[in-house]
C-alpha cells in the first residue's frame, strides 16, 4: 500500500513536470479544455477500434495517423500547433482514427491467438478499418460525405481503400495527403540495405519467434524515452541522434523544445511486423502491391522470395486530392511522390516544401514549423471548399 501511494506520487510528479507525457488522447483533448467523445466500433472482421472526437456542428473530418502512431499525433503540440485543435477552432467536427493494433485499438470480439490477431498489414487498415470508421462517422453525424486527412501511412491506407473498395470514393469530399507514401523505392531509410539483405532471415525469425507486434507502446520505455528527450537532460544528445538516424532531422529545435519529451513519449504506439514488412517488400519490388504472405515458406525452399502481385489500382481514386510533400523528406521521396501524382488523375493542389527549408518527415505533424508550412495552408484550402466562418 505504502509503495502504491509512493508510486502514485511519483507518477503524479512525473505528469506534473512533463505535462501530458503519458496522457491518452482523451486526457489531451480535455486537458486543453476541448469537449471529447470516445467512440468504439467493430470492423467486419471483428477488430474493435477507437475513434476520438472533438464534436462541432461543422462538416466532419477524419484525421489518420502514421505508422506506429495513434490519434495522439494530432494533439500533442496543443491548440496553438496541432491540427485537431486548429480544425476544431475552424468549425470542423474532428474525428481521430486509430488503426487496428495500436494502443487504442487492440481488442477483438473473439479470443484470437497473437498469431491470428496480428495477421494483417496496412492493407486491412485500408480495406476494413477505414471503411468501418467512415461508415460509423457518417451514420453518427447523418452526413453523406466527410473530409480526409492522412499522414504518411494514413495516406497509404486511403489509396488502398479507394483502390480496393472504390464505392468509398463517393463518401469523401476531399482528401489531403501529408508526406504521402505509396511507391517507396526511393525512400532513404537508414540501414535499409541491411534490412533488405536480411529480409529472408528476418521474416523467418519473426515467424519463428512470433514477433507479430513490434514497437508496442510501453509506458516504462516511453517515459524513459521522454526523459532522455527532456530539455534539461544530460543525455539529450542521444535523443538528437535518434531523431537524426530515424528521420534525417538535423536541428532538434525544429521539434518544439518544450514538447520534445511529450512527442517522444507518445511514439511508438504499436505496429504489426507484417505492416513493416509490407513496406519493405514494396521497397524491394519497386511496386505498390499486396503483401506476400508466402514469404515465410520461401525461406525453406530456394524459390525466389518476392513475387510480383497485382498493384493497388490508384487510378480508381476519384476523390479530389491535395498533396503536401517536402524535398528533404526521407520517406516520402520526391521521385516517388511524382510517380504517385502521375498515377492519380485527381490531384487538385500540390504543395511542395523546398529543399532549403529542410523539412523532414516527422515534422509534418510534430514540427514547430508545421503550423505555418502545413496546417495554416491546409485550413485555408478547406475553408475555400466549405465556406465556414470561425
Ligand atoms: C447508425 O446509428 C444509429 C444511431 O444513430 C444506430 O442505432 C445504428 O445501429 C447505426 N447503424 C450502423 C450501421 O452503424
Ligand atoms: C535550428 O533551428 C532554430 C530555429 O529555427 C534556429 O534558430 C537555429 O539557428 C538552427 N540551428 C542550426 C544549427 O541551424
Ligand atoms: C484500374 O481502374 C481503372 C478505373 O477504375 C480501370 O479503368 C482499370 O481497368 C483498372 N485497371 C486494372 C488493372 O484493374
Amino acid at each position: 500500500m505504502k509503495y502504491t501511494i509512493l508510486l502514485l506520487l511519483l507518477l503524479l510528479d512525473a505528469t506534473h513536470t512533463n505535462d501530458f507525457v503519458l496522457s491518452d488522447s482523451k486526457e489531451l483533448i480535455i486537458g486543453y479544455n476541448y469537449p471529447c467523445e470516445v467512440h468504439s466500433l467493430e470492423t467486419q472482421d471483428g477488430y474493435i477500434l477507437t475513434l476520438y472526437r472533438i464534436p462541432r456542428k461543422g462538416p466532419p473530418i477524419i484525421l489518420v495517423h502514421g505508422i506506429g502512431d495513434s490519434s495522439d499525433s494530432w494533439l500533442v503540440l496543443g491548440p496553438q500547433h496541432s491540427l485537431a485543435f486548429l480544425l476544431a477552432d475552424s468549425g470542423f467536427d474532428v474525428w481521430l482514427f486509430n488503426a487496428r493494433g495500436n494502443k487504442y485499438s487492440k481488442k477483438h470480439v473473439k479470443r484470437l491467438s497473437k498469431t491470428e490477431y496480428w495477421r494483417f498489414t496496412f492493407e486491412e487498415m485500408g480495406t476494413k478499418d477505414l471503411p468501418s470508421s467512415i461508415d460509423y462517422i457518417l451514420n453518427t453525424t447523418k452526413e453523406n460525405v466527410l473530409t480526409y486527412v492522412g499522414y504518411s501511412q494514413g495516406s497509404t491506407i486511403f489509396l488502398v481503400m479507394c483502390s480496393k473498395r472504390p464505392e468509398y470514393n463517393s463518401k469523401i469530399k476531399h482528401s489531403i495527403l501529408l508526406a504521402p507514401v505509396a511507391w517507396i523505392h526511393n525512400a532513404k531509410f537508414p540501414f535499409m540495405d541491411s534490412i533488405v539483405n536480411g529480409l529472408k532471415p528476418w521474416t523467418y525469425l519473426i515467424d519463428q519467434l512470433s514477433l507479430y507486434e513490434i514497437f508496442s507502446s510501453n509506458p516504462l520505455r516511453n517515459s524513459y524515452h521522454a526523459d532522455v528527450c527532456r530539455q534539461s537532460s544530460p543525455r539529450k544528445m542521444l535523443c538528437g541522434l535518434e531523431y537524426y538516424l530515424s528521420y534525417g532531422l538535423r536541428n532538434l529545435s525544429h521539434i518544439s523544445p518544450d514538447k520534445l519529451s511529450v512527442v517522444a513519449s507518445h511514439i511508438p504506439a504499436g505496429v504489426s511486423s507484417f505492416t513493416l514488412l509490407h513496406f519493405v517488400q514494396n521497397y524491394v519490388t519497386k511496386r505498390f502491391q499486396a503483401f506476400d504472405y508466402e514469404i515465410t515458406s520461401y525461406w525453406r525452399s530456394n524459390k525466389q522470395y518476392l513475387r510480383q502481385l497485382p498493384e493497388y489500382n490508384v487510378s480508381s481514386v476519384s476523390v479530389p486530392i491535395t498533396i503536401f510533400a517536402s524535398a528533404t523528406d526521407w520517406f516520402s521521396d520526391v521521385e516517388d511522390v511524382n510517380r504517385l501524382r502521375r498515377s492519380l488523375g485527381t490531384v487538385a493542389n500540390y504543395i511542395f516544401i523546398s529543399e532549403v527549408v529542410e523539412f523532414t518527415h516527422i515534422e509534418f505533424v510534430y514540427g514547430t514549423r508545421a503550423r505555418v508550412l502545413v496546417n495554416d495552408p491546409l485550413i485555408k484550402i478547406l475553408q475555400s471548399l466549405f465556406d465556414i466562418k470561425r
